[in-house]
């Protein structure tokens, strides 16, 4: 499933597509997190996932 998350440099550096992982197992050498949120453009799910995303 795809969802509308915004994102900007989709290279893993501005933490605009930042979302918070509630549920799910993300693939440790591929995905990146910072500050417990998960920058959705560079990270991988393993299994099914919820997530929250914050629209401003
Ligand atoms: S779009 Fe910049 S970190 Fe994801």
């Amino acid at each position: 499933m795809q969802l509308p998350i915004r994102s900007s440099c989709r290279r893993g550096l501005c933490g605009s597509c930042s979302v918070v992982l509630v549920k799910g197992t993300l693939d440790d050498v591929c995905s990146v997190v910072e500050d417990g949120k998960v920058y959705s453009c560079k990270s991988y799910l393993l299994s099914d996932a919820e997530i929250h995303i914050k629209y401003t």
